[in-house]
């Protein structure tokens, strides 16, 4: 899911000549370095243009390296990185460290002694915040793209940190293959892939373009710590450390190495079938099986679990089972009740206007949610060990509630099983390990005891499974936590957060929570818990956690996006009928500008409107709900661009099949979007570009004027009115265009820990 707000790359002579230049200098000072080796490298500069989806591009620049053997090759790895950055933010990470880290890759495979097997194809691009563009112009149509075997694409989804492999594939085990035995530092999860790729995460990469244009399979790495300041102005050099980029190319060197000697590359299609488990454990080793063997895994995991639950079953009276069934109802309903109710007290927080306030604090989102889901577990099962079992044995209680959490864990693993998820290697170990443990524990203590040794041991046989997923459950804060900052959701982010720490707890707790039965009083322990959770919730009402913070060592900004734009509407005789002007400003988070107001009285609810009201036929109709967001409008005066949108009719004929025929052209900056709009009675039949009514555009340095055309089918379309509406927004990201005084002046306003990106617009309709 591009993002409208995002996808606006930075300067266009910055892109275009200096970075360009600095590139093709770097590359040029290895080639001459290496030209005695036993390697060439040829360098091609490739300036596509071309249309995809909702995007369209004309002469955006790709740097392309070839790098093989001097004897020549057949068969290429690419490796591909980006250099654009999203306006108003430097890039270290986004994509500066991917495209610095290709350039010692580059170095290091040119200086070898050896030659290589298969040569290497670096793409450095130069359009990929521009809903991947550059990617798509070099896989449909570069030459070399018909020699690519296979792609490794460095991303970021974060600011520094470890890179994650979080998508790989399709099919083609092999690559993953060669990702465990070659990566120094191996960091990867299969459970990343899928969260990715069911949508769950506001982004795309390249990744996608290479699978879906190039039929190519690859491996797609992130960085992902950090993602507070992904896309910010705080996306600095200096916020990176060198180990990070040490350890990303260490993998990635030893991965592409790896690569380009194997075999596989020459022939991948005889390698291609399969999907593979893969996750990494604690960065210490690579686990990668064939999906298929992990089904079988799976089943016999669960298999077991249920013969030794029935085995019970068998051995001991009708009782057992009824017992059982018991207790998996007092655990489902203890998570529910917690559930619910941390769901109330994420509503309350909510209504009070704390939303978010852990987002600079994600501790005190531990300290209040996870009290309270942890305080409603042990309450619901004292009350039951109290009230229902009073007089049963504690021992077989404890049991008991062992065997119904690894039973409900043996529906959890059928249930992924069932799906075809490869991420039920998760609950798998949920129920293996503490299954194993058990039963040699039984055998070693005959007398099954609640001594403090067995107890010791108990936990010892969890460790693994709950190590790796505390680990995993860390992951996914730091992932999801950011996004929470920049994802404009009908859903308020509390709940979101509530309901994950649930999870956490709900699945944290499973294999300890019969130590409740084992003990004698949890009157002490729930009062602690009950007092952290009165005193949390006392503090965060108050306010004394701001969601937002502008300390440099670890900013967490609130995102605002500010347009200064004039509107200008014609008629349908071409003159201008109205125009006027102010500052458009949308933020990404649910907070809206609750915080802002104090520090800026005139943004107020009192201006708030809807982005389609104020500019109509504006935003991306299906793919991006801009046009149902709130946005706030302040009045300002106009904006006038050195270099103003030209729009032109070059021809308007009808055709003999009835329809009107209009072509066009256009003057404008670099990036530019369209939206068409036929009127009552008329209809688009089609047009130069897509299937949808809109179209983003995005050209390079020295590109030519835009031209399209459009034909529209008409019944009965009084000729006052005219057939089509065409709404053309010219974005100014950078330059003099890029700015206004009003603009300047305005920013300074905002609080330091408001992170506002900004840019001129100008927004023209016009009926034909
Ligand atoms: C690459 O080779 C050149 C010339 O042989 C040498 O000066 C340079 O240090 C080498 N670089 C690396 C990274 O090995
Ligand atoms: C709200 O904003 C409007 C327009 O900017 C301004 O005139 C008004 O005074 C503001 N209201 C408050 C309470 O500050």
């Amino acid at each position: 899911k591009p993002s409208f707000c995002y996808s606006l790359s930075s300067s266009l002579t910055q892109n275009e000549n200096t970075t360009v230049s600095y590139l093709l200098d770097q590359i040029e000072q290895i080639r001459s370095e290496s030209e005695t080796g036993p390697h060439s490298i040829t360098v091609d500069i490739q300036r596509p243009s071309g249309c995809f989806s909702i995007g369209c591009y004309d002469r955006i620049t790709n740097i392309a390296v070839k790098l093989q053997p001097k004897t020549s090759a057949q068969h290429f790895m690419l490796a591909n990185c980006h250099f654009d950055s999203v306006a108003n933010s430097p890039g270290a990470s986004d994509d500066a460290v991917g495209c610095s880290v290709m350039l010692e890759v580059l170095h290091s495979l040119a200086n070898l002694s050896t030659p290589l097997k298969h040569g290497v194809i670096f793409l450095f691009n130069g359009a990929e915040e521009t809903i991947l563009q550059a990617s798509h112009g070099f896989i449909t149509q570069h030459p070399w793209a018909r020699q690519v075997r296979a792609f490794v694409n460095l991303e970021a989804a974060g600011v520094g940190g470890k890179e994650l492999v979080f998508q790989t594939g399709p099919e083609n085990p092999w690559l993953v293959q060669a990702y465990a035995r070659a990566a120094v530092h191996p960091f990867a999860t299969v459970v990343g892939q899928e969260i990715f790729q069911s949508g769950l995460i506001p982004s795309d990469t390249d990744f996608r373009i290479f699978r879906d244009f190039g039929n190519i399979p690859g491996i797609d790495l992130a960085f992902i710590e950090n993602g507070f300041i992904y896309h910010t102005k705080y996306d600095t050099p200096g916020r990176i450390h060198t180990d990070s980029i040490q350890r990303a190319g260490d993998n990635i060197l030893s991965v592409l190495k790896h690569l380009v000697m194997s075999d596989e590359l020459a022939d991948s299609s005889q390698y291609r079938h399969g999907n593979m488990v893969f996750f990494d454990l604690l960065g210490l080793t690579m686990l990668v099986y064939p999906a298929h063997v992990g089904t079988v895994i799976n089943y016999i995991v669960a298999v077991a679990a249920v013969i030794y639950l029935s085995g019970k079953c068998l051995l001991t009276t009708g009782r057992y089972m009824r017992d059982l069934v018991c207790v998996v109802c007092v655990l489902v309903l203890s998570w529910i009740f917690s559930l619910v109710t941390l769901l109330f007290v994420a509503w309350l927080v909510t209504l009070m206007g704390r939303s978010m306030f852990w987002y600079s604090h994600i501790h005190a989102a531990v300290f209040l949610y996870g009290s309270a889901a942890v305080c409603i577990l042990l309450l619901i099962h004292t009350l039951v060990k109290n009230r229902c079992y009073r007089r049963a044995g504690r021992v077989d209680l404890a049991e008991l509630f062992f065997d119904g959490s690894l039973l409900l864990w043996c529906f959890v693993l059928f249930f992924f099983t069932h799906r075809g998820w490869c991420s039920a290697y998760v609950p798998m170990m949920m129920v293996l390990f503490p299954l194993i443990s058990k039963l040699l524990l039984t055998k070693l203590f005959r007398a099954r005891g609640a001594s403090l040794q067995y107890s010791v041991l108990y936990l010892m046989g969890l460790v693994v499974p709950y190590v790796y997923i505390m680990f995993l459950i860390r992951v996914i804060f730091e992932v999801f936590t950011p996004i929470l900052g920049r994802s404009k959701d009908e859903i308020p982010p509390d709940i979101i957060m509530a309901s994950l720490v649930t999870v956490a707890t709900v699945i944290l707790s499973s294999y300890i929570i019969h130590f409740i039965y084992l003990s004698r009083g949890t009157k002490r322990v729930l009062a602690v818990l009950g007092s952290v959770f009165m005193l949390m919730f006392v503090l965060v009402s108050c306010g004394l956690f701001f969601p937002y913070s502008a300390d440099p060592s670890s900013p967490r900004p609130k995102r605002v996006f500010v347009q200064h734009i004039t509107r200008s509407f014609h008629t349908l005789n071409g003159s201008l009928q109205s125009s006027d002007s102010g500052l458009c400003i949308n933020d990404l988070d649910y907070t809206g500008m609750q915080h802002i107001t104090p520090h800026i009285p005139q943004i107020n609810d009192s201006i708030s409107t809807h982005c389609q009201d104020w500019l109509p036929y504006y935003g991306y109709t299906r793919f991006l709900t801009l046009q149902f967001l709130k946005s706030w409008y302040l009045p300002a005066p106009e904006v006038s661009p050195k270099a103003p949108l030209e729009v032109q009719l070059l021809s308007r004929q009808e055709t003999q099949w009835g329809t009107v025929k209009m072509s066009f052209e256009v003057k404008g900056p670099s990036h530019m979007s369209l939206y068409l709009h036929p009127h009552a009675g008329a209809s688009l039949s089609s047009w130069s570009f897509n299937d949808w009514n809109f179209v983003f555009y995005t050209h390079g340095l020295d590109a030519p004027v835009w031209r399209f055309w459009i034909e529209i089918l008409s019944s009965n379309v009084s000729p006052d009115e005219g057939l089509v509406s065409l709404a053309i927004t010219a974005h100014y990201l950078s330059g003099s265009d890029g700015r206004s005084e009003t603009l300047e002046s305005f920013l300074k306003r905002f609080p330091a820990w408001v992170f506002s990106s900004s840019w001129i617009s100008t927004y023209h309709m016009y009926t034909y």
